[in-house]
């Protein structure tokens, strides 16, 4: 049930292209650098961590035909298609933190010959990509502990299986909480401009058997105001050293109202998301789309020709408003500039 979102096939990257579910299921390859970098820009791959094993694989890709006969020459190349991979999307942290691992790996193991670096570095991929199936299943079962019996969870985007390798983060919390056989309600905003709520997380919740409602995002304060949400769990992109966290536009509004009724909000993210050289949200860089994607979001016009238009991809929910930072090495509380630290020792 749950199907691998990018696979390293017999030197191809193949990938679940994310733009055309739910209406079609299909995997696509990859076997130029520059396909892997217009797959992450446009969004056939994407979520944090999927981003980061897309970049490890196009890192693979763009070297495996190097005819560089020496260390020298072939880590020229490598940090040539890291630079360029690196210009794909600037929130999620994954993206850089893959990258870099993947450099590193390579000036550690400077003396393999060049065949060798190719084969340490495609290890390395499949290594990130398979650390991200166990960290996602943690996430799920620390998550799951603080998940009661009959709970309605609000979540935004989508921070499912389609977001990391397999299982997710926000999503791997209700997957898990399923699985120990709690009874749970999810309702997934829509995530305009580019749907990913609607489109990517009710299909995920649907084909595993858990009741989910779509709601439009501007429902969200409505539903907690009703009294009918327990519990806001969201993926991230990006969290600082003192918790301010970037995740889909939209999420910062959903922590607001969340604060304001009283509900818990819960951020589910390995901690290759966190960025501890960032001391806090401000210093985030936030990706602007285009405008297309919110005059012609539908497949027709829904503004009028030459309409100014605003759209930041991502926001910051400051670290006052979370109640919590799901990890892979357990749940983090507040303060978490001392807190997220110590999971780093
Ligand atoms: O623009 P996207 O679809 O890549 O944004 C994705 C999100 O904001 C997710 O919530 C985040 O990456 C967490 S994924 C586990």
């Amino acid at each position: 049930m749950f199907t691998p979102t990018i696979e390293w096939v017999n030197g191809r990257i193949r990938l679940i292209d994310q733009t055309l579910l739910p209406n079609e299921f299909k995997k696509i390859y990859c076997d130029e650098v520059s396909e892997i970098w217009q797959a992450i820009k446009t969004l056939k791959v994407r979520g944090a961590p999927a981003i980061g094993i897309a970049a490890a694989f196009g890192t693979v890709l763009g070297i495996w035909h190097s005819t560089a006969d020496n260390y020298v020459d072939f880590e020229t190349e490598l940090k040539d298609i890291t630079d360029y991979l690196s210009t794909s999307r600037p929130t999620a942290v994954n993206l850089f933190w893959a990258l870099k691992r993947m450099v590193k790996v390579a000036q550690e193991n400077k003396s393999l010959t060049v065949p060798e670096l190719k084969e340490r570095l495609l290890a390395e991929s499949l290594d990130i990509m398979s650390e991200d199936q166990q960290m996602s299943r943690s996430i799920g079962k620390y998550g799951a502990g603080l998940i009661e019996n009959g709970d309605n969870i609000l979540t935004h985007c989508n921070a499912g299986g389609l977001a990391t390798s397999d299982y997710g983060t926000a999503l791997a919390v209700m997957f898990s909480a399923h699985e120990m056989g709690k009874q749970i309600h999810v309702y997934a905003d829509e995530t305009r401009p580019l749907l990913q709520g609607a489109r990517l997380t009710t299909w995920e919740l649907m084909r595993a058997g858990i009741d989910v409602t779509l709601i439009c995002d501007s429902v969200a304060g409505q539903v907690m105001k009703e009294g009918y949400i327990q519990r806001v769990v969201v993926g991230a992109d990006r969290i600082a050293a003192n918790g301010d966290t970037a995740n889909k536009i939209g999420t910062y509004m959903v922590a607001v109202m969340a604060q304001q009724h009283g509900v818990p909000f819960y951020v589910a993210a390995p901690t290759s998301t966190v960025d501890m050289s960032l001391k806090n949200g401000d210093q985030i860089p936030i990706e602007e789309r285009g405008a297309e994607e919110v005059t012609e979001g539908f497949g027709q016009r829904t503004a009028p020709e030459g309409v100014k238009v605003y759209s930041p991809a991502f926001d910051v929910t400051p670290a006052h408003l979370i109640t919590s930072i799901i990890t892979e090495k357990g749940v983090i509380n507040p303060p978490f500039n001392v807190n997220l630290k110590r999971a780093f020792l």
